[in-house]
C-alpha cells in the first residue's frame, strides 16, 4: 500500500487501539491539554518525540526545526516557548538533538546549500565557540558526535538566556531545562546532564532582573 493510504489506515487502527481499553480517551483529549513537557527537537523523521519516548497524545508539547535550534529572534520558537511556559506551565523543557543530524553535518563543511545556509550559520557559531575542543578530535565521526552534543548544550544555554525562561524561574522556580541526544544507532536517549533550573550558574551578563525597567 502507498504510504499516503497507509497513514489513513494507520489512523483508523490507532483510534481503535486507543479506545479498546479506554473508551473515554478521545473525550478527554477534546477537553484540553496539560502536558508537563515541552520538547524542542530536530525535524528529522527519525526522532518523533512521542514515539521515541513511548508517550501518548497529550503528553508532550512540541516544536521542531532543523537541528533543534533556539534562535532568539525566531518568532515561531518564542511564541511556542511562551505558550508552553506561561500558558501550559510545563515543568520541563527538553532540547533533544540527535547523532547523524544533517543540519549539524552541513555546518561542518563549506558547501553552499542555499537558503538554509542562513539557518546553518547559527550552528557554525557553535562550532566557533568550541573550535578548540572540536578541532582536537581527530576521528571525524567522534568530532561530529561531539558537535551534536555541544550544539544541544548551546541551545539549552540559549533557552536559559531568554526572558521567558528567566521570568518563569523568578516567579515559580520552573521549568527545568534539559539537554538530551537521541542515538539512531541504538534508539537510546542520552541525558547530557546539563539541566538548569535557575540562573545562579549563568554568566552575569545574561542575567535579567524580575521586573521590567520603569520609564
Ligand atoms: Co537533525
Amino acid at each position: 500500500m502507498e504510504m499516503i493510504n497507509r497513514m489513513i489506515e494507520g489512523n483508523r487502527a490507532w483510534v481503535e487501539s486507543k479506545t479498546k481499553d479506554d473508551a473515554d480517551f478521545f473525550e478527554r483529549l477534546s477537553e484540553g491539554q496539560s502536558p508537563e513537557i515541552f520538547w524542542i527537537g530536530c525535524s528529522d523523521s527519525r526522532v518523533p518525540a512521542n514515539e521515541v519516548t513511548n508517550t501518548e497524545a497529550g503528553d508532550i508539547f512540541v516544536h521542531r526545526n532543523i537541528a533543534n535550534m533556539v534562535v532568539h529572534t525566531d518568532m515561531n520558537l518564542l511564541s511556542v516557548l511562551d505558550y508552553a511556559v506561561n500558558a501550559l506551565k510545563v515543568k520541563h523543557v527538553i532540547v533533544c538533538g540527535h547523532y547523524y543530524c544533517g543540519g549539524v553535518h552541513a555546518a561542518m563543511n563549506s558547501k553552499q546549500y542555499g537558503i538554509v545556509d542562513n539557518w546553518i550559520r547559527h550552528i557554525k557559531d557553535v562550532y566557533r565557540l568550541h573550535e578548540k575542543e572540536l578541532e582536537a578530535i581527530q576521528d571525524e565521526q567522534k568530532r561530529f558526535d561531539r558537535f551534536v552534543e555541544l550544539n544541544v548544550y548551546e541551545q539549552v544555554f540559549d533557552l536559559t538566556k531568554t526572558s521567558i525562561i528567566q521570568n518563569a524561574w523568578h516567579s515559580r522556580n520552573e521549568p527545568k531545562v534539559h539537554g538530551w541526544v537521541f542515538d539512531p544507532r541504538t534508539g537510546k536517549i542520552v541525558d547530557l546532564n546539563i539541566t538548569f533550573d535557575s540562573n545562579t550558574q549563568m554568566p552575569k551578563i545574561y542575567k535579567i532582573d524580575s521586573e521590567i525597567v520603569k520609564r
